[in-house]
């Protein structure tokens, strides 16, 4: 053990500094190939956590493979890895044979995707507001933010009573602080300081309800908070699940315009359950680990506008096969509508997707990890004449980083197409129609 008071990476650690992801272990010492040292990977870790040399601040470049980190040596080296706060040394040391060994102490490394966490609890506040954190969604969605050790706030924001759910969770023993609000009164303080707003606020569709029911009452349930975002927290990041999201999504935009503070790059339907669902089926009716997969699902997000790209899963399906499994994507909503029978529509699931979507765009803003991707409906110019599409987004600090263009599709897949773009321009139409024409 050294002290290496000149790592102001380390220095910048707080007293309060979780403990590191796992107690100490000693891995054996293990051969490399010529010019690597080795050392055992502890469960969990991840290949992009730091390590550095004693006394210096630059970074030692290091692979990850079959569970080994690698790590290039020419000569002795001592690395120090700064998530511990007792700091550690490792020693790396070329074998007389000409192969290298690292006699390791330890590389505390924290759990994927949160392996830069010490650096950035120092120095970073990363507020998340969940607008209709009361609702079906609500509510378990804030349950799984709460879990993301990035969110140092969790405010919790509801025409309903929201003080209960925020208290219940603040029973739990992870770094976000749990705040509620509840009423405009009370909606700038929710918002002031957000750098993610994750909407579920609205109603959700019940058996009977028109599609035009759903968008009167929810736009206008979208537009007010739009327009308290573009007030309280112009920069945030905006996920918006509102259904429909086809329509809701132009209507943050057209919202956040109107007060001057529109960046596209940070405005993002979430379409997320799609792709879940997406993986989930075809999971199952394959035999394959769901969580292997990463099944495209582009355009928009309702009915005929969701296009499985089921061509880029890697399997091969019969004709019904793939037909069931399109109409089972499109209308998994339907499923789970007619299933609660009245109760309400998707709630868990889309819980389970929104976290996900709201932990990859922390994990690109906040960790700044390189690679991030998901489906999510943003403004794009992949589809002429269509102001916002669904494809793979590359995610970064500043939003979208990347659109990736429309991917091969098949024969049946460009009928889905087909059918999906004029429905989805008027869904757009209807959207921007409602914030410029009312
Ligand atoms: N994007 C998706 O994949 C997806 C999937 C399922 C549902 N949804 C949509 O999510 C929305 C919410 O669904 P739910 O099942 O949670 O509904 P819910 O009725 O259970 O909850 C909605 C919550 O929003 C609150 N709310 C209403 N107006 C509000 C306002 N102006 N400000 C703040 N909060 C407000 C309500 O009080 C309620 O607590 C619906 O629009 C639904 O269609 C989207």
């Amino acid at each position: 053990m050294t002290n290496n008071n000149n790592n102001p990476k380390y220095q910048a650690l707080p007293e309060d500094a979780p403990p590191p992801y796992a107690g100490p272990q000693m891995p054996a010492p293990r051969a490399g190939p010529s010019n690597y040292g080795a050392t055992t990977a502890p469960a969990g870790s991840h290949v992009n956590a730091p390590v550095y040399l004693v006394g210096t601040n630059a970074p030692v470049q290091h692979r990850y493979e079959h569970g080994m980190i690698l790590i290039p040596v020419r000569q002795p080296v001592r690395m120090v890895c700064p998530y511990e706060r007792k700091e550690v040394t490792t020693t790396v040391e070329r074998h007389a044979s000409g192969k290298a060994y690292c006699a390791a102490a330890f590389l505390a490394i924290f759990l994927p995707p949160f392996c830069f966490l010490p650096f950035c609890m120092s120095s970073c506040q990363v507020k998340v507001t969940v607008i209709g954190a009361a609702g079906g969604i609500g509510q378990p969605l804030a349950l799984l933010l709460k879990a993301n050790p990035l969110i140092t706030e969790l405010a919790l924001y509801d025409v309903a009573p929201s003080a209960g759910v925020a208290a219940d969770l603040s029973h739990i023993n992870t770094p976000a602080k749990v705040t509620g609000y509840r009423g405009d009164d009370q909606l700038p303080a929710a918002l002031s300081g957000a750098h993610l707003v994750v909407i579920p606020a609205g109603v959700p569709r019940k058996p009977g309800m028109t599609r035009d029911d759903l968008f009167n009452i929810n736009a206008g349930i979208v537009k007010g908070i739009a327009t308290a975002i573009a007030k309280n927290s112009p920069k945030a990041f905006v996920a918006v699940i509102s259904n429909p999201v086809n329509s809701t999504v132009p209507i943050v935009a057209e919202v956040l315009k109107q007060h001057g503070v529109y960046d596209p790059k940070r405005v993002f339907g979430v379409t997320t359950l799609d792709i879940v669902r997406a993986n989930t089926f075809v999971g199952e009716l394959k035999g394959a680990d769901s969580q292997t997969l990463s099944i495209p699902v582009i355009g928009g997000h309702s009915g005929v506008t969701i296009i499985p790209v089921l061509s880029a899963s890697g399997h091969t399906f019969s004709d019904s096969e793939r037909e069931t499994l399109v109409h089972r994507i499109q209308y998994g909503g339907d499923e789970v509508v007619k299933a609660k029978d009245g109760a309400g529509s998707a709630t868990l699931s889309m819980a389970f997707a929104g976290a996900r979507f709201a932990n990859s765009v922390l994990e690109a803003s906040v960790l700044k990890k390189a690679g991030v991707k998901e489906c999510t409906f943003v403004k794009s110019d992949v589809v002429e004449g269509l102001e916002y599409f669904s494809t793979v987004v590359e995610l970064g600090a500043e939003g979208v980083a990347k659109i990736h263009p429309i991917p091969n599709l098949s024969e049946y897949e460009r009928k889905l197409f087909d059918a999906a773009v004029p429905e989805l321009k008027g869904n757009i139409q209807k959207g921007v129609d409602f914030v410029n024409k009312s």
